[in-house]
């Protein structure tokens, strides 16, 4: 019998996700779907880790051999204290999701940043280069995105955040890789208008206030890009209203596959199933 098909057995190899909290991930559902599809012998699990146990659980998965691994939150930022080396682009982001053994090192990687990047190109094939951007929210998801789109060549970066000084720290951030500049979320009606890409990044929307939108409708244009970085609903309110006025939009849920689709590849080196990885992810948030 071929091995593989996520057959569990002495030689079955272990992927995971540390966490706190991991209950509600569908990564564990994606990555094992993916796993078994290209016939390796591996699993994927998801481990609740406190901070105070970050530490003995790196030491453990090193110990165990775990093939790699993603982190969520809590312990994006604290796991690089752990780690043998950080590539550069998520040590400009500032947190890792994704552990790679690479020639005898443990490596972390952020690949929400590309993962995102790979979303838009994949849906609506935009050349990133010259692009005039706003990014709502100054959070975490706001620096993956708006650094990967800095380096990508984007001509102008427009932070709009409901806490200003935030806004101000991420626009200092992108300022030697774009134009950037900061503004209050209620401030934003003019760089929006005016945008090509428009990007929320915030929680507001998410289920179950699902009737929230971080800056008003009315701000879209026809023919700009929106895209939620939401995916529980997968169509925001701030989407189906931008849809209306005439934008083309996009889910949170691919940025989602995506990123899971980098980390995939990066400790496989196969090309992953993206469209079966999709299709899981849609089921499960049903
Ligand atoms: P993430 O890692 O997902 O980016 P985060 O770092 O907690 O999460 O950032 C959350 C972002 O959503 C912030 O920009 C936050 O704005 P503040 O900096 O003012 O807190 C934004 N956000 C969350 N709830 C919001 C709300 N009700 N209205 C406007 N912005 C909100």
């Amino acid at each position: 019998m071929q091995r593989g098909g996520n057959r569990v057995d002495s030689r079955t190899g272990l992927f995971a996700l540390i966490g706190d909290p991991v209950g509600h991930s569908k990564s564990p559902d994606m990555m094992n779907a993916a796993l078994r599809e290209v016939q390796l012998p591996n699993v994927y699990l998801a481990f609740k880790v406190a901070p105070s146990d970050l530490k003995d659980a790196v030491a453990g998965f090193r110990a165990l051999g775990v093939k790699g691994w993603n982190v969520t939150i809590p312990h994006k930022v604290a796991i690089m204290d752990y780690l043998d080396a950080v590539d550069e682009t998520a040590q400009a982001i500032g947190a890792v999701n994704t552990v790679v053994y690479e020639h005898g090192k443990w490596v972390g990687y952020n690949t929400d940043g590309p993962g995102y990047l790979r979303s838009v190109e994949e849906a609506w094939s935009l050349p990133f280069f010259g692009l005039n951007v706003v990014i709502i929210g100054a959070g975490g998801a706001a620096r993956a995105v708006g650094y990967t789109l800095a380096k990508a060549g984007v001509s102008r970066i427009t932070v709009l955040n409901r806490t200003l000084a935030k806004a101000e720290a991420l626009g200092r951030h992108l300022s030697s890789l774009t134009r950037s500049e900061a503004l209050p979320l209620t401030e934003g009606k003019k760089v929006i208008e005016k945008a090509d890409l428009i990007i929320n990044t915030t929680s507001v929307g998410m289920f179950p206030d699902r009737d929230e939108t971080p800056v008003p409708v009315e701000w879209f244009q026809r023919g700009q890009y929106v895209s939620d970085l939401i995916y529980h609903p997968r169509e925001t309110t701030l989407l189906r209203g931008a849809k209306a006025r005439g934008a083309r939009v996009l889910s949170g849920l691919d940025m989602l596959v995506y990123q899971a689709v980098i980390a995939f590849e990066k400790w496989t080196e196969k090309e992953a199933p993206v469209s079966l990885m999709k299709q899981v992810l849609a089921a499960s948030l049903k």
